[in-house]
């Protein structure tokens, strides 16, 4: 078992930590699974026990701003707030960033902006730790790829390591102890037409952590035994319909994969579930629509929030439909 600063001292071996730039800002963003992560084999490493697929969102996810300062303290702005050192976000925020400096040294004034509704089951910690990592690189120099930067932002969330690039991501969740070989790569697929319609059924903080469902989800749901087959048959299916650009194919795999992760957190002891009324409500209207047929699917990550996945030409329906709805181009 190794420890986060044990991967870190590889990773940053032969990079100096003397500061490089005392300004910078970056951007990472969100990230739909399609395929989820549910699962981890070193919750240390956030290892996973599969691998997943994502879409990255475009223009929702994190702005990351940092500044070097000549103080005892560190600052965080979100979304322009200034956010208390006893707040949740600051500790988790700066036990990271601490993992990379000396002495909690140099002190930082951080500006984030996010795009999305944070902790909400709307992949913001995702966006958050790639665009941390990416600060890094800057402050420090360390012109590093963003292969090793995805193994970094890892450990701050799994799930961040799929936010390094736009478009399709694979996280191959690797074999080795150390992690090395698990992080992400971009798949060289683009499709312009599909569309992501965020329906926000709440922003309000999920009622239980990502990190302690999957934890009891593992430890104690029947189901989840069956959950690795489940995801390489939904992985094996979504990666041909995106290599024929088959929607129908994309949108059944990738439903039934949401599903059959909330099936076995169902199973679990004590139960886990995020949906509220409303996402039970949403998933009905979903299923009625096909019947009449339009073709509009929808995945459903720790939230009650649901993601549809629809093209281009059903836009002006869907909005009809859902009047509330945010729609992301991934590709535009
Ligand atoms: O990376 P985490 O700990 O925020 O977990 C993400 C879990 C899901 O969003 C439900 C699935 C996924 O693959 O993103």
């Amino acid at each position: 078992m190794y420890s986060k600063e044990q991967i870190i001292a590889k990773i940053l071996s032969e990079k100096s930590n003397v500061i490089q730039q005392e300004k910078g800002s970056v951007y990472a963003p969100a990230n739909i699974a399609l395929c989820k992560y549910w699962g981890k084999r070193d919750s240390t490493l956030n290892l996973p026990m599969t691998p997943s697929l994502s879409i990255s969102l475009a223009q929702k996810g994190s702005h990351f701003a940092f500044e070097v300062l000549d103080e005892e303290k560190d600052y965080i702005k979100l979304n322009g707030q200034a956010i208390d050192e006893q707040h949740d976000f600051y500790q988790r925020l700066f036990s990271f960033i601490n993992l990379f400096r000396q002495n909690n040294e140099p002190r930082l004034n951080i500006d984030i902006i996010s795009t999305v509704p944070i902790a909400a089951g709307l992949a913001s910690s995702a966006s958050g730790f790639a665009s941390v990592v990416k600060g890094l690189n800057i402050l420090y120099g360390w012109q590093l790829s963003c292969s090793a930067l995805s193994v970094l932002a890892r450990l701050g969330s799994g799930s961040a390591c799929r936010s390094l690039w736009d478009g399709f991501v694979e996280w191959q969740h690797g074999s080795r102890d150390d992690g090395m070989d698990s992080l992400g790569v971009p798949l060289n697929i683009v499709w312009p037409q599909l569309r992501i319609g965020l329906l926000l059924a709440s922003s309000d903080k999920k009622s239980i952590s990502s990190r302690e469902a999957m934890a009891i989800t593992k430890q104690t749901s029947p189901l989840y035994t069956l959950w690795p087959e489940q995801v390489a048959t939904d992985l094996a299916m979504i990666k041909s319909a995106l290599a024929e650009k088959d929607f129908i194919a994309l949108g059944e795999a990738s439903e039934r994969n949401a599903i059959a992760m909330h099936a076995t957190m169902l199973k679990a002891t004590p139960v886990i579930s995020y949906s509220t009324a409303k996402t039970a409500a949403w998933m009905q209207q979903v299923w009625q629509l096909r019947q009449d047929n339009l073709p509009v699917y929808f995945t459903q990550d720790a939230g009650p929030n649901l993601k549809l996945l629809f093209l281009e030409e059903d836009t002006a329906d869907i909005l009809q439909l859902f009047p509330n709805i945010e729609i992301v181009q991934p590709f535009s």
